[in-house]
């Protein structure tokens, strides 16, 4: 293969995703240098097709504390329902920097539904003691992240990389220094250098099969930043959200429940009074999900012959008017993908994997163990969400941490900072294994074969419950496919816009974060939050009131652990 020399661009700034993390931060960095920082945002998608616009029920902020709610309350919600694995500090300031987040997204022209005396509707969401989801409908992802381009294009110190696929991060020392790019559109491998990087590239939930999440989202910010040194925070807690359609997967938003919606049983029964007396379907998400599989698993299901049993999503009672109205979207795809109608049939629903509370991990402020570089939204790992994330607080960390980091990248810039060196060495070995090697070879595996199997056997053997016997025969599967990995030929060998190429790579970073999940959940002999295992049902917080950390080591995962910031509330047993 003939090298060519090495071709890119420099940026005061880095930020690799577009979603509402990234874009937040990019306008913070803007306003704070007043458009004098240079910033590249690296996507491998085009901006408005990153998954945050898919986010769909709302965004959690103590807006009323005249009518009963208080940043404490939040605050205690939060907690609890992390089943007290979150950094309590961590979230203290993201309750407290949440309300502002909403306000400014008003004024950047989110059109928020509105109660009837014109104030924003707040909508119940799952495991909050108060109406706290700020909701556009059930599109408040879609209204959030056009708000931010929009307002993103008053600026002109903004370069684009859409359809950028990033390979590696180059680290100069213990500074980063640049990343290695794949430009689909052009056919050619970049270096774009930064004197700061902030990763925002979100979640990884395809590593499972049946999900919410768009076919893009494969954990590539997360396996890079391992691959590179970072440690990966709490793998092992991912979360299944309660409701996703079968046989689809897509996102039947907690709005539905938040709106009145039930849960029901094939008796008709609304089982969750047997679980969550009090909050019912709205208990927090891991409570339900494990809820509706006990159901299932008992027989009180609905069956169906490609195994995904299913339980009733009831909308039934809530009447046309109240669903056209907040839950246009729900009702849309119900009848689009099933044919179904939910003001008139219930919804066939099922636990799906949604969200990833673990990620790089990252400080307070979003900061990483590399100087220069920081992480915000799902990618990250701040310790806010613990071992289950309350739904609505995803939108709103997004928010809250691409404004934090994205204030401290600015600072740290006005402060006088330099570039790394970038290694020519390094460069061109990454463009050798990808172009030189992992296209070429004419291995007898399929790339794409190995990513179908991988997925499904994620969704046996890591799902809503768990036992040390599966996780581990899980782990072997893994190990295996890693190595079947080595064999494999790319059909496609050509540069432009390859996209069986990325596929590869994404599948590629999907094996590395599928072992360390499994690693960590392996080795955590307890139930806690989303890790819900029947051979350790109980939690131990003697033994595992602390956070995983899997450090890459090139062979198995180097697992260790850090404790739990507990300022306010000793964990107590969580009832609902
Ligand atoms: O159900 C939902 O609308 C999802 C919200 C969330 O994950 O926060």
């Amino acid at each position: 293969m003939n090298m060519q020399m090495m071709r890119g661009a420099t940026h005061d700034v880095l930020i690799l995703g577009t979603g509402l993390a990234g874009l937040r931060a990019a306008l913070e960095i803007s306003i704070r240098t007043r458009g004098a920082a240079n910033i590249g945002i690296v996507s491998k998608v085009q901006v408005m097709r990153s998954h945050s616009v898919c986010a769909e029920g709302g965004t959690g902020a103590v807006m009323r504390p005249e009518e009963g709610d208080s940043l404490e309350l939040h605050a205690w919600d939060t907690v609890k329902g992390s089943d007290f694995l979150a950094d309590q500090d961590t979230v203290d300031r993201f309750v407290q920097a949440a309300p502002d987040e909403i306000r400014l997204l008003e004024h950047w022209g989110v059109p928020w539904s509105r109660r009837e005396d014109g104030r924003i509707m707040q909508r119940p969401f799952g495991g909050h003691s108060f109406p706290r989801a700020c909701m556009a409908a059930d599109k408040t992802g879609f209204f959030e992240m056009r708000a931010l381009y929009d307002t993103l294009l008053r600026y002109n110190n903004i370069k684009r990389y859409d359809e950028c696929f990033v390979t590696s991060l180059l680290l100069d020392g213990d500074r980063f220094a640049g990343i290695t790019v794949y430009d689909l559109p052009s056919g050619e491998f970049l270096v774009l250098r930064g004197k700061t990087l902030l990763i925002a590239s979100g979640g990884l939930g395809n590593l499972y099969g049946f999900t919410t999440y768009s076919q893009t989202v494969t954990g590539d910010g997360q396996a890079i930043a391992y691959r590179a040194g970072l440690a990966l925070e709490d793998p092992e807690f991912l979360q299944f959200h309660p409701t996703g359609l079968v046989p689809s997967g897509i996102l039947m938003t907690e709005g539905c429940r938040g709106e009145g919606g039930y849960l029901r049983n094939n008796k008709g029964e609304r089982f969750m009074e047997k679980y969550a007396p009090k909050m019912m379907e709205l208990a927090p998400r891991d409570i339900v999900s494990r809820s509706e599989m006990t159901e299932i698993i008992e027989g009180r299901g609905f069956s169906q012959a490609d195994g995904l049993d299913f339980i009733h999503l009831d909308l039934t009672h809530l009447g046309a008017e109240r669903i056209n109205d907040r839950l246009p979207l729900i009702r849309e795809v119900c009848m689009k993908f099933l044919g179904l109608d939910p003001i008139t049939q219930p919804i066939p629903i099922r636990p799906v994997a949604h969200y990833s509370m673990g990620g790089i991990e990252a400080d307070i402020d979003g900061r990483t163990r590399v100087e220069n570089i920081w992480a915000a939204g799902e990618v990250a790992c701040h310790s806010m969400h613990g071992a289950n994330r309350l739904g609505c607080n995803s939108t709103a960390e997004c928010l809250v941490w691409g404004r934090i980091t994205g204030g401290e990248i600015a600072k740290y810039l006005q402060a006088g900072s330099s570039f790394s060196e970038v290694s020519e060495q390094k460069f061109h070995d990454e463009e050798l294994r990808i172009f030189g090697g992992l296209l070429q070879q004419s291995g007898t595996e399929n790339p794409a074969q190995i990513r179908v199997e991988l997925r499904a056997l994620m969704d046996k053997h890591a799902g809503v419950y768990r036992t040390g016997e599966s996780m581990k025969e899980g782990l072997g599967k893994v190990v295996e496919l890693k190595q079947r990995f080595q064999g494999i030929s790319i059909q496609d060998k050509s540069l432009v816009y390859n996209t069986n190429l990325v596929q590869t790579l994404e599948t590629e970073n999907m094996l590395d974060l599928a072992e360390v999940l499994l690693v960590a959940g392996l080795a955590r002999e307890e139930s806690r939050g989303a890790h819900a295992r029947t051979d350790f049902s109980k939690r131990d917080d003697e033994r595992f009131l602390a956070h995983s950390m899997v450090y890459f080591t090139g062979g198995t995962p180097d697992l260790r652990y850090k404790p739990v910031t507990v300022t306010n509330w000793r964990p107590v047993e969580r009832k609902y």
